[in-house]
């Protein structure tokens, strides 16, 4: 079972500039919360409790601010600092002694999954023993991630980061599961071009040892990359759109914990006088009832 997590809530946000100069983008809002919820909330969602936020250099107490390590979440928080974004697989040689001996998942700070069963996906996937899974989507402008091949089976035959020649509408999305040698995996990557340890060299590795497959949140299931300043508001709209419409929060943690049983009526009341009097508060004042 994996039980641990990361977040890479880092990097530089240059696609963002300039609402990224003076806040992490993951602080930013998205629609009604924090970015950060969002990641947040799949990691929860999968069962994980013990979850690793790695922030850039200087930006810890930012995140304290709104996720401190004691919080009222039922789950168990530690941060580390990057000193510079060198690259997603960076994640694992930071994380090293928070990952000790096990496997572990990692996500995105800015990607936002949702979508019917996704729970249950993602349940599955944290059963992962050996090798590595990653979550595709299709999109109509696959060339501008990660894309990948893949046969029958699930198994990902090919993998190519931002490809001339398009060959598969699937990109690679934030959502990674990993078996323990991804420490020792992640150490052997040599800097790309660009300077920075890159996760298709990662999962091109898991690949060659025909240890990689791919896991889909399906077509009814929605994935966005808010890192750019359209997803960014798509997201937003999407979010607040359903939230309005059904009643429903997405993301919001105290539910997430309630349901796993984790917290209970003292940490819901603890939440809200944290947040104080704002919407946020009386729906969770609502789960109460
Ligand atoms: P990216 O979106 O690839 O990079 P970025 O956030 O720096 O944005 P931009 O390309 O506009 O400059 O990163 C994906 C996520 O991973 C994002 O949430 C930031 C995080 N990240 C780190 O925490 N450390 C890193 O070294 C990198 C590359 C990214």
């Amino acid at each position: 079972m994996i039980k641990k997590g990361i977040i890479l809530a880092g990097g530089m946000g240059t696609r963002m500039s300039p609402l990224t100069k003076a806040v992490n983008k993951q602080l930013l809002p998205l629609y009604d919360k924090p970015l950060i919820f969002y990641p947040l909330s799949i990691l929860m969602l999968s069962g994980i409790k013990d979850i690793l936020i790695i922030v850039n250099k200087g930006q810890l107490n930012q995140f304290k601010k709104i996720l401190p390590e004691k919080n009222s979440l039922g789950i168990n928080l530690q941060y580390k600092e990057q000193k510079k974004p060198g690259g997603l697989p960076e994640a694992f040689i930071i994380g090293e002694n928070f990952i000790k001996k096990d496997n572990i998942a990692l996500i995105l700070g800015d990607n936002f999954f949702y979508g019917q069963n996704l729970t249950k996906k993602l349940k599955d996937c944290t059963k992962l023993k050996h090798g590595a899974k990653v979550f595709l989507h299709p999109v109509k402008n696959a060339a501008q991630y990660g894309v990948a091949k893949i046969n029958k089976k699930n198994k990902i035959l090919k993998i190519i980061e931002k490809p001339k020649k398009l060959f598969s509408n699937l990109a690679v999305t934030g959502l990674y599961f990993f078996d323990n040698n991804v420490v020792n995996m992640s150490k052997k990557l040599r800097p790309s071009r660009r300077k920075e340890l890159e996760i298709t060299d990662l999962l091109n590795s898991y690949r060659h040892r025909n240890k990689l497959k791919a896991e889909f949140i399906g077509r009814g299931g929605t994935w966005l990359d808010a890192g750019n300043i359209d997803d960014y508001y798509d997201a937003s709209n999407y979010i607040g759109t359903l939230e309005n419409r059904q009643g429903l929060k997405i993301a919001c943690l105290e539910e997430i914990a309630l349901n796993n049983k984790w917290i209970g009526k003292k940490e819901i009341n603890d939440s809200i006088n944290f947040y104080g009097s704002c919407e946020y508060s009386k729906y969770l004042k609502n789960l109460l009832k």
